[in-house]
């Protein structure tokens, strides 16, 4: 739950300067992150949507008595267009995934993006960088693996290669150190049996991660 409760309080009105409205969670599956936000009066007001009829039945379910609106919808696809929401968290997803989804995000909006991938985070920083999103943000969450929690606004930014790569927040924050040894070890492994173009691309990687 440790990853769970992390992006919870994301949404807590006393760690954040946000006081949000309405959360909007895509991808709520049972619906455990509202419900830790709204059990810790974090929020009052949410929008859980999934894909799949079971999950949010769950949801529905495990959310009773708070105030929460349900979409089945593939992301964006099938959310009424005059769905207000201040806060739209998107975790526990792929990255590319996550990146799919956000290219129906509404426009013309001042939510702020609470975005869990499980992987491909650089193709996702590479996809916000090139769609009109500011990365305002970045943590690290272990729970068996490490992960990057992106939180982002609409808006402009440019991150050179490297920072694509290690994000330009993590430096300063508490497991960055673990997290790219982490990194560093995998692909120094990888590195012993690979080809050499596979290992000189790692080697550039590994330059990055050590000087993150
Ligand atoms: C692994 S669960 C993650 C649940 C929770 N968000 C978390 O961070 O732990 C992924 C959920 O997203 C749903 N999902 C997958 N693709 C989706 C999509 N395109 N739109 C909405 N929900 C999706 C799945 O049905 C599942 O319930």
């Amino acid at each position: 739950m440790q990853r769970i409760k992390f992006l919870a309080s994301l949404l807590n009105p006393q760690l954040n300067n946000d006081n949000f409205k309405c959360v909007l969670d895509i991808g709520s599956d049972h619906g455990h992150l509202l419900k830790i936000a709204f059990e810790n009066k974090y929020i009052s007001k949410a929008i859980a949507t999934d894909n799949k009829i079971l999950p949010l039945e769950k949801a529905k379910n495990n959310l009773k008595g708070y105030d929460v609106s349900y979409f089945l919808s593939d992301g964006f696809k099938d959310i009424p267009l005059d769905t207000a929401y201040d806060a739209c968290v998107i975790a526990g997803l792929g990255g590319i995934t996550i990146q799919n989804i956000l290219t129906l995000a509404f426009k013309n909006n001042n939510a702020k993006y609470i975005l869990g991938p499980n992987d491909h985070i650089y193709d996702l920083r590479n996809f916000l960088c090139n769609n009109n999103f500011k990365i305002i943000d970045e943590h690290i969450v272990y729970e068996k693996f490490y992960y990057i929690i992106i939180v982002a606004v609409q808006g402009n930014m440019k991150l050179s290669k490297k920072e694509l790569y290690t994000g330009i927040y993590l430096k300063n924050k508490p497991l960055a150190k673990d997290y790219f040894n982490n990194l560093i070890k995998i692909l120094s492994n990888i590195n012993l049996t690979c080809d050499k173009i596979t290992k000189q691309k790692n080697d550039i990687l590994i330059k990055y991660y050590l000087n993150y």
